[in-house]
Protein backbone atom coordinates (compact mmCIF):
# COMPACT_ATOMS: atom_id res chain seq x y z
CA UNK A 1 0.00 0.00 0.00
CA UNK A 2 1.41 3.11 -0.70
CA UNK A 3 1.86 5.72 2.26
CA UNK A 4 0.33 8.83 2.47
CA UNK A 5 2.00 12.10 1.11
CA UNK A 6 1.80 15.07 3.43
CA UNK A 7 2.54 18.20 2.29
CA UNK A 8 2.19 20.31 5.57
CA UNK A 9 2.44 24.28 5.87
CA UNK A 10 4.26 25.32 9.12
CA UNK A 11 3.62 29.13 9.65
CA UNK A 12 5.11 29.40 12.53
CA UNK A 13 4.61 32.74 14.46
CA UNK A 14 3.20 34.66 11.52
CA UNK A 15 -0.01 35.42 9.88
CA UNK A 16 -3.18 37.60 11.64
CA UNK A 17 -6.46 36.32 11.17
CA UNK A 18 -7.06 38.44 8.21
CA UNK A 19 -4.13 36.94 6.71
CA UNK A 20 -4.58 33.51 7.09
CA UNK A 21 -8.17 33.53 6.37
CA UNK A 22 -6.81 35.14 2.81
CA UNK A 23 -4.28 32.47 2.46
CA UNK A 24 -6.62 29.41 3.26
CA UNK A 25 -9.06 30.63 1.13
CA UNK A 26 -6.96 31.12 -1.73
CA UNK A 27 -5.64 27.66 -0.91
CA UNK A 28 -9.32 26.15 -1.13
CA UNK A 29 -9.57 27.92 -4.36
CA UNK A 30 -6.41 26.29 -6.12
CA UNK A 31 -5.27 23.27 -4.28
CA UNK A 32 -6.36 19.69 -6.30
CA UNK A 33 -7.39 17.36 -4.34
CA UNK A 34 -5.27 14.33 -5.04
CA UNK A 35 -5.44 10.48 -3.66
CA UNK A 36 -3.14 9.92 -1.03
CA UNK A 37 -2.33 13.48 -0.68
CA UNK A 38 -3.13 15.21 2.75
CA UNK A 39 -2.90 18.93 3.03
CA UNK A 40 -2.03 20.17 6.56
CA UNK A 41 -1.90 23.81 7.77
CA UNK A 42 -0.20 24.38 11.16
CA UNK A 43 -1.27 27.82 12.41
CA UNK A 44 -0.51 29.81 15.46
CA UNK A 45 -2.16 28.44 18.35
CA UNK A 46 -5.02 31.78 18.60
CA UNK A 47 -5.47 31.27 15.38
CA UNK A 48 -7.05 27.59 15.53
CA UNK A 49 -10.42 28.58 16.52
CA UNK A 50 -10.91 30.79 13.10
CA UNK A 51 -8.81 28.21 10.78
CA UNK A 52 -11.40 25.53 12.15
CA UNK A 53 -14.10 27.81 9.92
CA UNK A 54 -11.64 28.87 7.55
CA UNK A 55 -10.87 25.13 6.51
CA UNK A 56 -14.38 23.91 7.32
CA UNK A 57 -15.75 21.95 3.81
CA UNK A 58 -12.26 21.86 2.52
CA UNK A 59 -9.94 19.13 2.48
CA UNK A 60 -7.08 21.16 4.67
CA UNK A 61 -6.77 19.54 7.84
CA UNK A 62 -5.77 21.23 10.68
CA UNK A 63 -2.16 21.18 13.05
CA UNK A 64 -1.17 22.74 16.06
CA UNK A 65 2.89 23.53 16.20
CA UNK A 66 2.81 22.81 19.91
CA UNK A 67 1.51 21.47 22.97
CA UNK A 68 2.15 20.59 26.63
CA UNK A 69 3.24 16.93 27.54
CA UNK A 70 0.95 17.56 30.44
CA UNK A 71 -2.72 16.70 30.00
CA UNK A 72 -4.00 19.48 32.15
CA UNK A 73 -3.33 21.44 35.59
CA UNK A 74 -1.20 24.53 36.75
CA UNK A 75 1.08 24.42 33.32
CA UNK A 76 0.27 28.33 32.77
CA UNK A 77 0.90 29.36 29.14
CA UNK A 78 0.94 26.17 28.09
CA UNK A 79 -1.53 24.46 25.63
CA UNK A 80 -3.10 21.20 26.11
CA UNK A 81 -3.78 18.35 23.43
CA UNK A 82 -7.43 17.97 24.84
CA UNK A 83 -7.65 21.52 23.99
CA UNK A 84 -6.16 20.95 19.98
CA UNK A 85 -8.35 18.08 19.39
CA UNK A 86 -11.41 20.55 20.63
CA UNK A 87 -10.40 23.08 18.49
CA UNK A 88 -10.23 20.44 15.07
CA UNK A 89 -6.56 19.74 15.42
CA UNK A 90 -5.28 15.95 13.89
CA UNK A 91 -1.92 16.84 13.88
CA UNK A 92 0.52 18.07 16.19
CA UNK A 93 4.28 18.84 15.62
CA UNK A 94 6.74 17.72 18.36
CA UNK A 95 10.31 18.50 18.55
CA UNK A 96 10.31 20.96 15.63
CA UNK A 97 14.35 22.09 16.14
CA UNK A 98 13.35 25.97 17.29
CA UNK A 99 11.36 24.47 19.66
CA UNK A 100 14.25 22.70 20.82
CA UNK A 101 17.06 25.16 20.76
CA UNK A 102 15.09 27.91 22.40
CA UNK A 103 12.99 26.42 24.57
CA UNK A 104 15.07 23.69 25.50
CA UNK A 105 12.62 20.59 24.38
CA UNK A 106 15.34 17.38 24.79
CA UNK A 107 14.57 14.06 22.91
CA UNK A 108 12.92 12.73 26.29
CA UNK A 109 9.89 15.90 26.47
CA UNK A 110 9.71 15.22 22.53
CA UNK A 111 8.45 11.40 23.01
CA UNK A 112 6.20 12.34 26.06
CA UNK A 113 4.57 14.88 24.22
CA UNK A 114 4.06 12.74 21.28
CA UNK A 115 2.46 9.91 24.19
CA UNK A 116 -0.02 12.75 24.70
CA UNK A 117 -0.80 13.92 21.38
CA UNK A 118 -1.39 10.04 20.68
CA UNK A 119 -3.60 9.76 23.76
CA UNK A 120 -6.19 12.61 22.86
CA UNK A 121 -6.07 10.93 19.47
CA UNK A 122 -3.88 14.10 17.22
CA UNK A 123 -1.18 12.64 15.09
CA UNK A 124 2.16 14.18 16.43
CA UNK A 125 4.76 15.00 13.31
CA UNK A 126 8.05 14.07 15.06
CA UNK A 127 11.07 16.28 13.84
CA UNK A 128 14.64 15.51 14.19
CA UNK A 129 17.32 16.53 12.37
CA UNK A 130 21.65 17.59 12.73
CA UNK A 131 22.95 20.80 12.67
CA UNK A 132 25.40 21.96 10.81
CA UNK A 133 28.42 21.38 12.81
CA UNK A 134 26.85 17.86 13.22
CA UNK A 135 26.84 17.34 9.67
CA UNK A 136 30.14 18.23 9.22
CA UNK A 137 31.91 16.10 11.54
CA UNK A 138 30.35 12.99 9.42
CA UNK A 139 28.56 12.09 12.69
CA UNK A 140 24.87 13.09 11.15
CA UNK A 141 23.41 9.72 11.25
CA UNK A 142 24.32 8.66 14.79
CA UNK A 143 22.78 11.76 16.06
CA UNK A 144 19.44 11.39 14.30
CA UNK A 145 19.59 7.72 15.31
CA UNK A 146 20.07 9.02 19.20
CA UNK A 147 16.77 11.49 18.47
CA UNK A 148 14.67 8.38 17.32
CA UNK A 149 15.51 6.22 19.62
CA UNK A 150 14.84 8.23 22.70
CA UNK A 151 11.53 9.32 21.63
CA UNK A 152 10.70 6.13 20.54
CA UNK A 153 11.69 4.57 24.50
CA UNK A 154 8.89 7.16 25.16
CA UNK A 155 5.94 6.46 23.60
CA UNK A 156 3.96 2.92 23.87
CA UNK A 157 3.94 0.32 21.31
CA UNK A 158 0.19 0.79 19.89
CA UNK A 159 1.13 4.58 19.01
CA UNK A 160 4.34 3.34 16.91
CA UNK A 161 2.09 2.68 13.71
CA UNK A 162 0.29 6.53 14.59
CA UNK A 163 3.33 8.63 14.45
CA UNK A 164 4.62 10.71 11.36
CA UNK A 165 8.08 11.79 11.06
CA UNK A 166 9.69 14.84 9.44
CA UNK A 167 13.54 14.87 8.76
CA UNK A 168 14.44 19.00 9.37
CA UNK A 169 18.49 19.11 9.43
CA UNK A 170 18.99 22.40 11.40
CA UNK A 171 21.46 24.05 8.69
CA UNK A 172 18.47 24.09 5.81
CA UNK A 173 15.52 25.28 7.79
CA UNK A 174 15.11 29.10 6.95
CA UNK A 175 18.00 29.88 5.11
CA UNK A 176 17.59 28.94 1.56
CA UNK A 177 19.84 25.82 1.76
CA UNK A 178 18.37 22.96 0.95
CA UNK A 179 19.25 19.26 1.53
CA UNK A 180 19.93 17.74 -2.30
CA UNK A 181 17.69 15.11 -2.92
CA UNK A 182 20.05 12.39 -2.57
CA UNK A 183 21.08 13.86 1.08
CA UNK A 184 17.90 13.94 2.40
CA UNK A 185 16.92 10.46 0.92
CA UNK A 186 19.76 8.86 2.76
CA UNK A 187 18.79 9.92 6.08
CA UNK A 188 14.98 9.51 5.31
CA UNK A 189 15.89 5.96 4.37
CA UNK A 190 18.23 5.49 7.57
CA UNK A 191 14.89 6.83 9.77
CA UNK A 192 13.12 4.29 8.36
CA UNK A 193 15.49 1.12 8.71
CA UNK A 194 15.61 2.36 11.90
CA UNK A 195 12.00 2.47 12.75
CA UNK A 196 11.65 -1.10 10.83
CA UNK A 197 14.37 -1.92 13.72
CA UNK A 198 12.42 -1.11 16.21
CA UNK A 199 9.09 -1.62 15.48
CA UNK A 200 9.16 -4.13 12.36
CA UNK A 201 8.63 -4.12 8.92
CA UNK A 202 4.56 -3.33 8.59
CA UNK A 203 4.80 -0.30 10.54
CA UNK A 204 8.33 1.31 8.80
CA UNK A 205 6.45 0.65 5.52
CA UNK A 206 3.75 2.16 6.37
CA UNK A 207 5.31 5.92 8.27
CA UNK A 208 5.17 8.54 5.96
CA UNK A 209 8.39 10.88 6.89
CA UNK A 210 8.45 14.45 5.70
CA UNK A 211 11.31 16.38 4.61
CA UNK A 212 11.39 20.02 6.14
CA UNK A 213 14.14 22.59 5.47
CA UNK A 214 13.93 25.56 2.49
CA UNK A 215 11.23 23.40 0.69
CA UNK A 216 10.55 25.26 -2.35
CA UNK A 217 8.57 25.31 -5.79
CA UNK A 218 12.16 24.72 -7.74
CA UNK A 219 13.03 21.77 -5.22
CA UNK A 220 9.62 20.02 -4.27
CA UNK A 221 9.44 17.60 -7.48
CA UNK A 222 12.55 16.34 -7.01
CA UNK A 223 12.42 16.06 -3.08
CA UNK A 224 8.91 14.11 -3.64
CA UNK A 225 10.42 11.77 -6.56
CA UNK A 226 12.72 10.30 -3.81
CA UNK A 227 11.84 6.55 -2.75
CA UNK A 228 11.80 7.47 1.17
CA UNK A 229 10.19 10.95 1.09
CA UNK A 230 6.81 11.12 1.75
CA UNK A 231 6.09 14.58 1.88
CA UNK A 232 7.36 18.13 2.88
CA UNK A 233 7.31 19.81 6.07
CA UNK A 234 7.44 23.74 4.40
CA UNK A 235 7.82 26.96 6.21
CA UNK A 236 8.83 29.88 4.73
CA UNK A 237 7.26 29.11 1.55
CA UNK A 238 3.79 27.87 3.09
CA UNK A 239 3.08 31.68 3.67
CA UNK A 240 2.68 32.34 -0.16
CA UNK A 241 -0.14 31.05 -1.82
CA UNK A 242 1.86 30.93 -5.04
CA UNK A 243 4.60 28.73 -3.46
CA UNK A 244 2.14 26.48 -1.39
CA UNK A 245 -0.21 25.77 -3.78
CA UNK A 246 3.10 25.23 -6.39
CA UNK A 247 4.72 22.86 -3.99
CA UNK A 248 1.92 20.68 -3.84
CA UNK A 249 1.21 20.80 -7.59
CA UNK A 250 4.46 19.55 -7.76
CA UNK A 251 3.42 15.76 -6.13
P1 LIG B 1 11.60 26.56 6.12
O1 LIG B 1 11.10 25.98 7.52
O2 LIG B 1 10.81 25.88 5.04
O3 LIG B 1 11.31 28.05 6.20
O4 LIG B 1 13.05 26.27 6.02
C1 LIG B 1 10.80 24.62 7.66
C2 LIG B 1 10.42 24.32 9.10
O5 LIG B 1 10.98 24.94 10.00
O6 LIG B 1 9.54 23.46 9.37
Amino acid sequence: MARKVIIAGNWKMNLLPLQGEELVSELKERIESKENLEVVIFPQTGLLPLAIDWTIDSAIQLGAQNASSALSGAYTGETSADLLKTLGCSYCLAGHSERRSLYGETDEIVGQKAETYLSMGITPVICVGESLAERESGKFLSVIENQVKIVFDQISKEGWPKLVWAYEPVWAIGTGKTATADQANEVHQFIRRQIQNLAGDIVANATSILYGGSAKPSNAADLLAQTDIDGLLVGGASLKADDFVDIIAAF
